[in-house]
C-alpha cells in the first residue's frame, strides 16, 4: 500500500466545534477527497457520495474489495428524497424514532447515487449519524457523505482518531479527532427493500426496538452464524473481518467452566491471551489478561470490544480466548462482531 500523503490529525473541541476547520475539512470533501470523522458508532472515512471519482478513492485508501457498498450519510431527514425512489411508511417511522443515531436502511436508489457508491447495486444504504461533527461535516461537504469505517480493510473498526492514523496515516489527507465514539459498534442495518423489513447488521438499535416501532422485523438468514451456507445479503458481512493476529477462540458454558478450560489451555511459548470482564479478570493468573467491561454494563463491553482486539495485535500471544457476551440487549451485535473476528471459532464447555 502506498503510503505518500501527508496526514493531519485535528483535535475538534466539542464544548466549541471549530467553524474554520469543519470548513476546510468540507471543502476537501467538495473537491472530492477524503476526510476521516467521528460517529456516535465508529470513525468514518468520508466522500462526496454523489461522486463515483470520489467513492472510488476510499476503496482505494481502505483496499476494500469494489463489490462493497458504502453508507450514505445525511444531515437531515428532508435530504434522504433526493437520492432514493420511495421512502417506505416503516422507514418514516424508523427514522423518527432513531434518527438521528445508530440505524442504517437500505432503500432503492435514485439515478443521481452512482453505482461506484453502491458496489454496483440498485439500492443504497443511508444513515443519519448523530454526532454533531459528523452533522456539520456533512453540511459542509455537500450533504452526502459515504463513508465505510475508517480502518484498513479486515481491520477492527476504529473507535479512536488514533485507530484511525494507525490505519489510514499516509493515505489521506485529514482525520478529525473528536475523541473516543461512545458505542463502539457499527450502526444496525434494516432492508427496507422487502417486503418485510430485514436485519441485515445487528447493532445498537435492538430487533426489539425495532419491532416496537414498525411490528414485524425479520433478521437476514445469513448472519444466524450456524446457517453458513446462506450468504449474508448486505455484501460486507460476508468477507473476514475484525481478526487479531494471533488466532481466537470463544468459549461458552458456565463461567466456572470457561475459567477452568482457559487456564487449562498453555502454547509453545507459553503466552495465551484472555478477553474477559471485570466480574472475572483477576480469575486468569499468568496470562494477558484483556478486560472489555462489566457484565452489569453491556455498553462498556460494546464500546471496547475493537480497541481490545487492536491491543491484542501489540502482544506477542499465541492464542485468544475470550469468555462469550451473551447480554440482553447489545449481546447479538456484540457476539455477531466477535464471532467473526474468532472466524467463527467456538467451543462449548459444560
Ligand atoms: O456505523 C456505521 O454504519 C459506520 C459509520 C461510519 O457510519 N459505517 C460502516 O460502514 O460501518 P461499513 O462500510 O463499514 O459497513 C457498511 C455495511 C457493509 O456490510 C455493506 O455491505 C452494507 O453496509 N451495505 C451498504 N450498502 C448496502 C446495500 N445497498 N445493500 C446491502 N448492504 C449494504
Ligand atoms: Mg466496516
Amino acid at each position: 500500500m502506498i503510503r505518500d500523503l501527508h496526514t493531519e490529525l485535528i483535535e475538534i473541541n466539542r464544548a466549541q466545534i471549530s467553524p474554520a476547520v469543519l470548513e476546510r475539512a468540507g471543502a476537501i470533501l467538495r473537491a472530492g477527497g477524503l476526510v476521516a470523522f467521528p460517529t456516535e458508532t465508529v470513525y468514518g472515512l468520508g466522500a462526496d457520495g454523489l461522486n463515483e471519482e470520489a467513492a472510488r478513492k476510499i476503496y482505494a485508501a481502505k483496499g476494500r474489495p469494489s463489490d462493497n457498498p458504502l453508507i450514505v450519510h445525511i444531515a437531515d431527514t428532508e435530504a434522504l428524497n433526493k437520492i432514493v425512489q420511495e421512502v417506505p411508511k416503516a422507514a418514516e417511522k424508523l427514522a423518527e424514532a432513531f434518527w438521528p443515531g445508530p440505524l442504517t436502511m437500505i432503500f432503492h436508489k435514485n439515478e443521481c447515487v452512482p453505482l461506484g457508491t453502491t458496489g454496483g447495486l440498485s439500492t443504497v444504504a443511508v444513515r443519519m449519524p448523530s454526532d454533531e461533527i459528523a452533522r456539520e461535516l456533512i453540511r459542509q461537504g455537500g450533504g452526502y457523505i459515504a463513508a465505510p469505517s475508517a480502518n484498513v480493510s479486515g481491520r477492527p473498526s476504529p473507535t479512536t482518531a488514533q485507530h484511525v492514523y494507525e490505519d489510514l496515516n499516509g493515505r489521506i489527507p485529514l482525520i478529525l479527532d473528536g475523541g473516543p465514539v461512545p458505542i463502539g459498534l457499527e450502526s444496525t442495518i434494516v432492508d427496507l427493500t422487502e417486503e418485510c423489513p430485514v436485519i441485515l447488521r445487528p447493532g445498537y438499535i435492538t430487533r426489539s426496538m425495532i419491532r416496537e416501532v414498525i411490528g414485524e422485523v425479520q433478521v437476514d438468514q445469513g448472519l444466524i452464524e450456524e446457517n453458513a451456507l446462506v450468504r449474508p445479503k448486505a455484501p460486507g458481512m460476508k468477507y473476514r473481518h475484525y481478526a487479531p493476529k494471533a488466532e481466537l477462540l470463544i468459549v461458552e458454558g458456565p463461567m466456572d467452566q470457561v475459567i477452568a478450560y482457559i487456564n487449562g489451555q498453555c502454547c509453545d511459548s507459553g503466552k495465551t491471551g484472555v478477553i474477559c470482564t471485570e466480574e472475572t479478570k483477576t480469575c486468569y493468573p499468568g496470562k494477558v489478561v484483556k478486560c472489555i467491561g462489566s457484565r452489569k454494563d453491556e455498553r462498556s463491553i460494546a464500546s471496547h470490544l475493537f480497541q481490545v482486539l487492536r491491543e491484542f495485535d501489540e502482544e506477542e500471544v499465541d492464542r485468544i480466548y475470550s469468555e462469550s457476551f451473551h447480554t440482553p440487549g447489545l449481546g447479538q451485535a456484540i457476539m455477531n462482531r466477535l464471532l467473526k473476528a474468532a472466524g467463527h471459532r467456538k467451543i462449548y464447555v459444560t
